[in-house]
């Protein structure tokens, strides 16, 4: 993978981009897995869940989306009145396409009256076809607040459903078995080698990681069960809360890289450690200071959703982020 490095000055783009953040009353949101040098460029900075929360409730009339289509598509779903823009035409998601919505369709056919709950890391076709969305800070309330008798089809993210699954406890769960390529590439065995070699160390655990496996909930349990303060399973937000209150000296972090700058920054008294170094998503990686001017500038890049769709999709991504709107009926 190539070696991704900040531009040497960033003072131009910073003009550039705040005047034509003012004069298009526009934002920019970013991800927590994009490159310090894109988070320190933007007006918000977060996960999926607070990105949708600041998408819906801005008063800016374009948004640009420092992230990867999912998370722009989810944006114009919450706000078709507002122009989207996403700075890199090919930020795709492998667990978005690990689902198509032909499949879903048949999976569907088979669990008739199953309640479908969709990862937001998805298509705007399949949450079109789904009961709620959730997020990785979210899955297992809304997984929690689905009556015990009704069946429920979680999709597409394999690792993420069995992490719902032990911790809700759900009778009726069926899991899509799709996974996001990099955090499958955080596997048991970088897990286990840093782990060995730092023995004392702290973990923090994204949820859809490869090394979320029996042996690390045994780890879990053994330390305190689901909340234990040795094994955090958490959201990259979550992640960034825990680091600001943590007292350990030292943390494992089993997630995309991007985030361990917010990590230091959040509490630079403790030394946190990448489980996978070499965990970097591509489609995250290519949003550019350039790109961001371009788009603003030339108004390139905005991402449509066919309204159809869009309408067939809102409730169940509005029900993701108002909790008051979730009824199982
Ligand atoms: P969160 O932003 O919900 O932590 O999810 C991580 C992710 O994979 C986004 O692509
Ligand atoms: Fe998709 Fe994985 Fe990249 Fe997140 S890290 S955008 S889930 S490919």
């Amino acid at each position: 993978m190539s070696i991704i490095a900040p531009p040497e000055d960033m003072t131009a783009y910073r003009e550039q981009l705040s005047e034509l953040l003012e004069e298009q009353n526009a934002i920019i949101l970013a991800h927590n897995y994009q490159p310090t040098w894109i988070k320190e460029l933007a007006d918000f900075t977060g996960d999926s869940l607070y990105l949708s929360q600041r998408a819906r409730d801005t008063d800016a009339t374009t948004i640009i989306f420092a992230g990867v289509r999912f998370m722009a598509e989810t944006a114009k779903i919450l706000s078709p009145d507002k122009g989207v823009f996403l700075p890199a035409e090919d930020a795709e998601c492998s667990l978005a396409d690990s689902i198509t919505s032909a499949e879903l369709i048949e999976w569907k056919r088979r669990y008739p009256g199953a309640i479908v709950v969709a990862y937001v890391n998805t298509s705007a076709a399949v949450k079109a076809l789904a009961d709620v969305c959730c997020t990785s800070a979210n899955a297992v309330e809304i997984v929690g607040s689905i009556p015990p008798d009704r069946e429920v089809l979680f999709l597409p993210d394999q690792f993420l459903g069995a992490y719902v699954q032990r911790v809700t406890g759900h009778p009726g769960m069926h899991i899509w078995m799709g996974e996001c390529h990099v955090h499958a590439d955080i596997t048991p065995q970088h897990l286990a080698d840093k782990m060995a070699q730092n023995p004392l160390a702290t973990l923090m655990i994204h949820p859809e990681c490869g090394c979320t496996t029996p042996a690390l909930y045994q780890l879990a349990d053994a330390s305190g069960g689901p909340t234990s303060q040795r094994v955090r399973i958490l959201s990259t937000n979550q992640m960034i809360e825990e680091a600001k209150r943590s007292t350990a000296t030292h943390v494992l972090v089993a997630t995309e890289i991007g985030i361990m700058s917010d990590l230091i920054n959040a509490n630079p008294a403790v030394r946190f450690e990448a489980v996978n170094p070499r965990a970097r998503c591509p489609y995250m990686n290519r949003v550019t200071p350039e790109r961001l001017v371009e788009t603003l500038r030339d108004r390139i890049g905005e991402v449509h959703v066919d309204q159809e769709i869009a309408a067939q999709a809102r409730l169940a991504v509005e029900r993701m982020v108002d909790p008051g709107l979730r009824a199982w009926g």
